[in-house]
């Protein structure tokens, strides 16, 4: 994951690639005009086509099959392959079921493989050491060393993580923040009237601003928070006996950390069903970080993609509010706030919400 802080997170290069995604949805969003919108199609292809620029340096059109079959293929897998999905517990249920859906993630797995190993051999064809473009070069370079320990089967495994890792979380996050826009327009009228005063109508944002609109920082920390879109993270194993509060967990143990239990915990938040991002402000208005703050997870093994997450976070979510007015799709729809737990993530029930340009 070296690679990928190195490679240009947080450069100007990788900035550019997320603003010109941005641009291209701010272009789709405005076809729609009026018309009530199911943004959970959009936001995937947008995020998916950032990890694509970033490894390949290249991304998709919209409507690409071969970009909507993978991400078919990824959204399968993250459904079906899911470590809390009672097969995967539980082998035999599998054996047992004759609809078994674990095939359908094997057999996506295959495809995701058979994807990346055609686009790699391509890369490798152009390959140039005194030029590196992409990530997937910075892997190549590494490869040719006389040492290495980068075998085909890690860099697909690399490859396979950052697409299925940094595609559905991104952009189930943002659909979250779509639709608590739409259910509280007094947040985003606040988030619009600082958006407008510190970047204004034409300007597109910018990673900098972060430090200019605390009250969007906090709008977006806090939709991150009570929605807790990877509530029970990623499984882990105790790799020794260890004691936590006088409880020992003996070597082996599977742990799976409840981030949603900390996110929606009384004791460190106050009300914590509740939506207010100003949890997030000191009394000068300030953005504060809050230590119970855990979507991202925690310790050594803290999500690698979160600063370009939050990076994506920032752009998309200023860039529509700059844009458009965000209302619901029909004055009758009701909203559920609850998710849904489709494997790993918490997603929002499905939604229509109109992106109307101001
Ligand atoms: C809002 C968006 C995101 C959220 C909430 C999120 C959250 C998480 C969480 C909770 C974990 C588990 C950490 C652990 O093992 O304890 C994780 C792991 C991971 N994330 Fe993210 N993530 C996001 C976006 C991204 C993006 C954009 C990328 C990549 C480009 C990415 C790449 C990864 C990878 C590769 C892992 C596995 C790391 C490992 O095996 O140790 N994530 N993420």
């Amino acid at each position: 994951m070296v690679a990928l802080k190195d490679f240009g997170v947080g450069k100007q290069s990788i900035e550019e690639k997320i603003q010109d995604e941005v641009g291209l949805l701010m272009e789709l969003f405005s076809k729609q005009g009026k018309k009530p919108t199911d943004c959970r199609k959009m936001f995937p292809k947008a995020t998916s086509n950032i990890i694509s620029s970033i490894i390949f340096g290249s991304r998709f059109d919209f409507d690409d099959p071969e970009f909507n079959n993978l991400l078919g293929n990824i959204a399968t897998l993250f459904k079906y392959a899911a470590a809390f999905r009672l097969e995967n517990c539980f082998p035999i249920l599998d054996k047992v079921n004759p609809f078994n859906k674990t095939k359908l993630a094997v057999e996506g797995r295959r495809e995701i493989q058979k994807y990346i190993a055609t686009r790699i051999e391509s890369v490798r064809c152009s390959f140039d050491a005194n030029n590196i473009r992409h990530f997937l070069d910075v892997y190549l370079e590494q490869e040719e060393k006389p040492d290495s320990k980068i075998s085909d089967e890690t860099l697909f495994i690399t490859i396979a993580d950052l697409y299925i890792a940094g595609t559905d979380t991104t952009s189930v996050t943002l659909q979250w923040s779509m639709l608590y826009m739409i259910k509280y327009p007094d947040v985003q009228k606040k988030c619009r009237n600082q958006i407008l005063e510190v970047i204004g109508e034409d300007r597109q944002p910018v990673v900098k601003d972060k430090d200019n609109i605390p009250y969007v920082m906090a709008t977006l920390q806090e939709v991150q928070r009570i929605s807790t879109i990877a509530p029970l993270s990623v499984p882990h194993v105790a790799i020794e006996d260890v004691e936590i509060d006088g409880k020992i967990i003996p070597r082996d143990t599977i742990i799976i950390p409840h981030l949603m239990s900390v996110h929606l915990d009384p004791t460190v938040w106050d009300k914590p069903e509740e939506f207010r991002p100003e949890r997030f402000l000191d009394k000068d208005g300030h953005f504060v970080k809050k230590e119970g703050f855990s979507a991202f997870s925690m310790g050594p093994r803290l999500c690698p993609g979160k600063q370009l997450a939050e990076s994506e976070l920032l752009l998309f979510f200023v860039s529509i509010i700059q844009r458009f007015n965000l209302t619901k799709g029909d004055d009758n729809d009701q909203l559920p706030m609850t998710g849904i737990q489709t494997g790993t993530t918490n997603q929002p029930h499905p939604f229509k919400i109109c992106f109307i340009p101001r």
